[in-house]
């Protein structure tokens, strides 16, 4: 279980999902590489959940394909599609222990009994939850239950594991914690990894690459660097907030002591200090 499992990556070709005729996400086309983190970021309502529920199958699509590790899944069941989600509200079964909790449905599955408590085991011990398989949730902190819900996920071997807001819940510290605990689990498994959030830490922290989603359309999708240090849209550079950004028009003198004609730019430098001849010298333009 500690060695890294195969993965798959995830294709979106054409998605579209519109609600009585609204779209939601009017036409999106994206690949998202086998093992990689992927972070969906965007303001509420932008369509992140609508995306990742897709993905699941949890959402039908209204046109489009999906596929995870190069086949076609759009059609099929989210149990057939060999992922696991863990959602923002953990809804663990209070009269479970966490061992049944993590191990359920696998037992479900009729996974023999052996195989089942090695599984659970080895999923309780990544998530570090070790010492407390015979807790039930009521005497857990909501960072432990959380991590029981990933155990959950983590349980059943996907090849694609999909997080829809799972921190935001959590107070800021161990907010904090866990992002490093999630990182620290992704790197041992290697699962193809999608994760929902409108918090710009997070997905700067988190991601290999952040998809950036503006009324269900893709405004950047690059790794944090990238869009941190260079936004393609003023969208971007706005919802990411730091450096922060502003829109002016600018005029060069041209050589013959004329003006060239006024063209607007983007300046980014470093909230909080105040614009002047030095960090506008040093600002980054785009
Ligand atoms: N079942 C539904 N029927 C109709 N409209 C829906 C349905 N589910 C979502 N929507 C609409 O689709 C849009 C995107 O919703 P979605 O839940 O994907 O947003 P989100 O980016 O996850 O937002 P948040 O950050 O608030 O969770 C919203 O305008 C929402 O009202
Ligand atoms: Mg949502």
């Amino acid at each position: 279980m500690h060695d890294p499992r195969p993965t798959a990556g995830i294709g979106l070709h054409g998605l579209s999902k519109s609600y009585g005729g609204a779209p939601v996400i009017p036409g999106l086309d994206a690949e998202l590489r086998a093992g990689e983190f992927t972070v969906i970021l965007g303001p509420s309502g932008c369509g992140k959940s609508t995306l990742l529920n897709c993905i699941a199958g949890l959402e039908r699509i209204s046109a489009g394909r999906i596929t995870i590790g190069g086949r076609e899944v759009q059609e099929d069941e989210p149990k057939d599609r060999r992922l696991a989600m863990v959602f923002q509200s953990y809804a663990l079964y209070p009269h479970m222990t966490v061992a049944e909790n993590i191990g359920y449905a696998l037992k479900v599955a009729r996974v023999p009994r052996a195989e089942r408590m090695a599984r659970i085991a080895a999923a309780a011990k990544l998530v570090e939850l070790g010492d407390y398989l015979g807790r039930r949730p009521a005497a857990l902190s909501g960072g432990q239950r959380q991590r029981v819900a990933i155990a959950r996920a983590v349980v059943r071997e996907p090849e694609v594991l999909l997080y829809d807001e799972p921190l935001s819940n959590l107070d800021a510290k161990l907010r904090q914690d866990m992002r490093m605990e999630l990182a620290r689990l992704h790197r041992r498994i290697g699962a193809t990894s999608v994760f929902v959030t409108h918090d710009q830490v997070e997905a700067m922290t988190m991601a290999d690459r952040i998809m950036v989603l503006n009324k269900g359309r893709i405004e950047q999708f690059d790794t944090p660097e990238a869009i941190y240090h260079r936004p393609a849209s003023t969208f971007v550079a706005g919802f990411i907030g730091s450096p922060a950004m502003k829109e002016m028009t600018a005029g060069r003198r041209a050589p013959d002591g004329g003006r060239w004609p006024a063209a607007p730019a983007a300046i980014c430098w470093p909230r909080g200090k105040a614009m002047t001849a030095s960090t506008a010298a040093s600002a980054t333009t785009s």
